[in-house]
């Protein structure tokens, strides 16, 4: 189970001009335990990629097979039972929170696809506690809260359907690094205690580092590179794909070109300091 895209693209067609935003893509999406980030530049079709997980753009040609349902879906088949099982978090989600309180509108989800007024407000209780935030604010206003905690409770809203796979469109985007370190604190706290998949579009290095396990590389519409994220940074062709390095792969190869530091990589900041401790105690002796 999970996601398959088979041979698939997706054309927009505009007034003037044809544009294939996606070409001939193959991709497996395991339907959890996994942490996927996809990169590429402005325009690489990560969106458009991302829009096909959960059926809101079809392909123009090839199928996907997203839990068992076939894309582009048979005459008459209702497909919208899929936004559940994908939850897609749109770029700057909190422009689309819209209830009179924080708490119903969490609770809009669930209670749209069909739960019990009870179960809606169960999860989306669950939901809010997952992403921080606390009973105090259940009746407030969504619109009076700080730009990151309605990002929070947009995020919470998708939660709250309980989706098997979270796809999470630049969820950092105009985050301050406080901000941002939290938010993908929360993230990786879903991960790792629902082992749910998340697919991540991000341009942060950093987050990709020290956050994915595994790294899909678009560029112009295409996939060229799909694998581990260690494997990503040492790749041949890594220049080809016009992807910056880490902060932390940055300092280890300055400090091995100028203090003979052996390079060993390290993901995140935190393994970094960790091994420059010792690195220290090697250089003294
Ligand atoms: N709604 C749309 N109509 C027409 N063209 C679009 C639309 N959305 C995206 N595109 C085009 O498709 C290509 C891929 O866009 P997108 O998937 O948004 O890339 P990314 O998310 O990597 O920046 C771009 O050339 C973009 O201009
Ligand atoms: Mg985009």
């Amino acid at each position: 189970m999970g996601i398959q895209f088979k041979n698939v693209s997706h054309e927009y067609v505009g007034i003037k001009t044809k544009d294939e935003a996606i070409i001939n893509i193959n991709l497996n999406i395991e339907g959890s335990g996994e942490f996927i980030a996809i990169l590429g530049h402005t325009g690489a079709g990560k969106s458009t990629l991302v829009q096909h997980m959960n059926a809101l753009l079809l392909p123009t040609s090839g199928t996907l097979d997203v839990f068992g349902q076939i894309l582009p879906p048979k005459k008459r088949e209702r497909i919208n039972y899929l936004r559940q099982k994908v939850g897609l978090v749109f770029q700057f989600p909190e422009y689309q929170l819209f209830e009179n309180t924080i708490i119903d509108d969490i609770a809009f989800g669930p209670k749209n696809f069909k739960e019990t007024k009870a179960n809606a407000y169960e999860n989306a209780k669950k939901a809010a506690s997952m992403v921080g935030i606390s009973e105090d604010l259940y009746q407030k206003s969504p619109f009076r809260i700080s730009g990151g905690q309605m990002r929070r409770v947009a995020v919470a809203g998708i939660l709250a359907m309980n989706p098997n796979i979270l796809v999470l469109d630049e969820p950092t985007r105009g985050l301050d690094p406080l901000g941002r370190d939290e938010m993908m604190d929360i993230f990786k706290n879903i991960h790792e205690k629902e082992n749910k998949t998340l697919v991540l579009i991000t341009h942060d290095m950093d987050i990709v580092s020290k956050y994915a396990k595994r790294v899909v590389v678009l560029k112009e519409g295409k996939i060229v590179f799909d694998g581990k994220k260690e494997e990503l940074f040492i790749h041949p062709n890594f220049k080809d794909f016009n992807l910056d390095l880490p902060t932390p792969l940055k300092i280890l190869k300055y400090l091995e070109e100028k203090l003979g530091i052996p390079f060993e990589p390290k993901y995140s900041k935190e393994e970094l300091v960790e091994y420059l401790k010792e690195a220290k105690l090697w250089i003294i002796k």
